[in-house]
This record gives C-alpha cells, structure tokens and sequence, in this order.
C-alpha cells in the first residue's frame, strides 16, 4: 500500500516538474520572440533614420546637380540615372522597414496596421485583397505583435506563392477567442507536404502561436485555394508585456 502511495507521489511530483518545464520553455520562447522584435524596432528605425535620411540627402544633392547642367550636357543621362537608382534605393529601404516592423503598429495599433498591410500588399501585388475587422477587445502589444506576424506572412504567402485574384483577411473575436482569417482563391496546395517542423513560414506561424496557447488551422487542396486560420485565447496571459 505505501509502495503504491510512493509511486502515485512520485507520479505527481514527476507531473508537476513536466509542466514546471513546459512553462518554462514557454516563457523563454516568448522572451526570444520579443527579443527578436526589439532588435527588428532598432534596424527598421536605423534603416529609416540613417540609411533613409542619407540617401534622400544624396537625392536632394544630385538634382541641385542636375539643375546646374545645361539641357545639352552630355552628363544629365549619368545624373538621371543616379538620381533614378537613388529614388529606387530609397523607396526599397523605406519598404524593408516597415516590413521589419511598421512604426504604425506600435504608434496605432494592430487595426490601423492591418490596414496598413492590406493596402500596400494590395497595391505592391496588384491583388485584391479585403479586409473585414470586427469590433476588438483590448489586446496587449505581445498579441497584437503575434496576429499583425501572422497575418503579414500568410498574405505574404497569398501573395507569392498563390496566383489569387482576391485575398480575404478577417480578425473576429468570438467568445473568448480571437480568430484571424486569411483566405485566398488561388491555386492552393497539400498542407502535409508544406509545412516542415521548426522551419519559417508557417511551422513559424504555428510555433509562435503555441507559444501563447493559439494554434493553427491550415485548409488548402491543391486547385481550391487556401484558408489560414489563427485561434488565439483571449484569457488573461502571464506573459510579461511588449515593451514599446
Ligand atoms: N496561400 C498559399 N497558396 C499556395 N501555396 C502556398 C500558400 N501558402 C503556402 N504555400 C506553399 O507552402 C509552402 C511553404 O510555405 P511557407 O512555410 O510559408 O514557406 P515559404 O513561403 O518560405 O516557401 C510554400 O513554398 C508554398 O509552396
Ligand atoms: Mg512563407
């Protein structure tokens, strides 16, 4: 009798030590996550301020320049190509910052950042894509942070891999979940053949989410299109919040 009391204890300690861990593993996750962000914030803000204001400095240099060639000087063509090549740079900068992380997610929040998102993926791809946002309960940074990462590579991949006309975006809080919703009409393909363990993308999407108790529902065959689905708990967290 003592033996079996022994082993039940022994069971429970064991038990306790396992989610102790598991706890544990998640807080660390979360705090590499954050700390993954951080370091995004201070490139995509050096990008902006160094490397941005630099070459916009560079811009304003080389049409004083070319304003002072005569309109026959064989050097304009070099000018305009330089100041060609420079607006580019620039605009591509300016683009990698935001996508690093968009100061408007942390100045507005997540809803004026999904719009935000739809509209310049919209007009970078020339897709359709729509977005239909229900009214939101408050969300802490770290959740808004994780369903803006979700939604930005599942319209990344809508985008790039789909061959869609139109991409539907929806974040609905129903009961005590939060849903995020994107679904495009493209070509669609095997989730099981996709979606590799540990790797970007959506093993990504899928592991972050775990991190806070979400999960990932992936619909996709290949000729019907693809849904991606991300359910989140809306229950208080004990997470530490986003630094901002
Ligand atoms: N919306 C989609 N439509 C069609 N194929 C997709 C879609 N999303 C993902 N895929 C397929 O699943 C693969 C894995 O996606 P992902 O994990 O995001 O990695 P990556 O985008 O870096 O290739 C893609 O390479 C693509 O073949
Ligand atoms: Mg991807």
């Amino acid at each position: 009798m003592d033996d079996l009391r022994a082993l039940r204890q022994q069971y429970f300690d064991l038990l306790d030590r396992l989610q102790r861990n598991e706890r544990e593993f998640r807080r660390l996750g979360r705090s590499v996550w954050r700390v993954q962000e951080d370091e995004r914030r201070r490139l995509a803000r050096e990008l902006h301020d160094g490397v941005g204001q630099n070459l916009t400095a560079l811009k304003h240099r080389l049409s004083q320049l070319d304003e002072s060639l005569a309109a026959d000087d064989p050097a304009r063509a070099h000018v305009d190509a330089a100041l060609a090549l420079c607006s580019d740079t620039l605009e591509d900068t300016r683009n990698l910052s935001r996508l690093l992380r968009p100061p408007i997610l942390d100045d507005l929040g997540l809803a004026s950042a999904l719009r935000w998102l739809v509209r310049s993926s919209g007009e970078a791809s020339g897709i359709d894509i729509t977005l239909d946002l229900q009214p939101l309960p408050d969300l802490d940074g770290e959740m808004q942070t994780l369903l803006f990462r979700v939604a930005q590579e599942a319209i990344n991949n809508a985008t790039k891999h789909a061959k869609a006309q139109h991409i539907v975006v929806r974040l609905v809080a129903r009961g005590d979940t939060l849903q995020l919703q994107v679904a495009d009409d493209g070509r669609g393909f095997d989730p099981s053949q996709a979606v590799h363990a540990g790797g970007s993308g959506l093993g990504g999407m899928r592991e972050r989410l775990r991190l806070y108790d979400g999960r990932l529902e992936l619909h996709s065959a290949p000729g019907e299109g693809t849904r991606v689905r991300a359910l989140v708990p809306l229950l208080a967290r004990s997470g530490t919040p986003m630094p901002s």
